[in-house]
């Protein structure tokens, strides 16, 4: 279900660069199906997906968005054979080693959203370093799902919460929407203001259940190695076109 499907050029898109979303958060799905339509293996969808992130996250970092969210392994994905998951996890290796490298140059905080705890331990240092890099870093934020279910972040964030009040560190009849907010894993980031999923799949799969309550969604036909700076412009574009009510009239 393609909402744009005309190419045409960045400039024709009529996306207001000067009224960004403060937030955009990205399902990069159809690597898989990108691949096989060139009678590719799956993980040649990923490596091509992993440099459509790199120009996207880039452009988001030059273009002013404030904060860029995308989903790049679910809780769900482990169920992917082996060489697939492994393929996967080099590549955000590679990315990370990377980031690093030019982490003074492009200024990009990153965060982590997901548990951690089941990666390498090679994997899980470099998330970590990379973090704490970028940490005083005020332009561009970046923040990569990673092992990350919606559903589980949700229960992690009860579970934070009831042990706080069982040793007298917050009460229960004082929880707020906001209070909750600040035991996920997206502690102190606006909800995404923008949704964008690849490969036209009408789902969430678990991406950012709490955060997306009032996101505005953009679902487009092209898969995810494909997505450029014109997709983004027309996401961009038909996001600056909605009404957001928040519940309102
Ligand atoms: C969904 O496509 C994609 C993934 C599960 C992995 C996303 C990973 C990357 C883009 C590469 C690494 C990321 C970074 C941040 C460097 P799919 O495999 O489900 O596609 P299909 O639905 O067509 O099979």
């Amino acid at each position: 279900m393609a909402l744009f499907s005309k190419k045409t050029d960045l400039a024709q898109i009529q996306a207001d660069l000067s009224r960004l979303p403060r937030h955009i958060a990205i399902i990069m799905d159809g690597n898989g199906r990108w691949a096989k339509k060139r009678g590719l293996p799956r993980t040649a969808g990923h490596a091509a997906g992993a440099e459509t992130f790199r120009t996207i996250a880039t452009y988001c970092k030059d273009i002013g968005l404030d904060y860029l969210t995308v989903y790049a392994f679910s809780s769900e994905n482990w169920k992917r054979p082996e060489e697939e998951v492994g393929a996967i996890m080099g590549l955000l290796k590679k990315y990370l080693l990377e980031a690093i490298g030019r982490m003074e140059r492009d200024r990009v905080k990153m965060e982590f959203f997901g548990d951690l705890s089941p990666l390498t331990s090679e994997l899980r240092e470099l998330c970590e370093r990379t973090r704490e890099i970028s940490q005083h870093y005020e332009g561009c934020q970046v923040n990569i799902c990673l092992n990350y279910g919606g559903r589980d972040e949700i229960v992690r964030a009860a579970q934070a919460f009831a042990l706080d009040c069982a040793e007298g560190r917050a009460d229960p009849n004082h929880l707020t929407v906001d209070r909750f907010g600040g035991y996920l894993y997206s502690k102190g980031v606006p909800d995404p203001d923008l949704v964008i999923r690849t490969s036209g799949e009408l789902r969430l799969s678990n991406f950012l259940l709490w955060q997306a309550a009032y996101s505005e969604f953009y679902i487009t036909d092209v898969l995810w190695p494909d997505f450029s700076k014109e997709e983004l412009h027309r996401a961009i574009a038909a996001y600056q076109s909605r009404d957001r009510r928040f519940g309102g009239v």
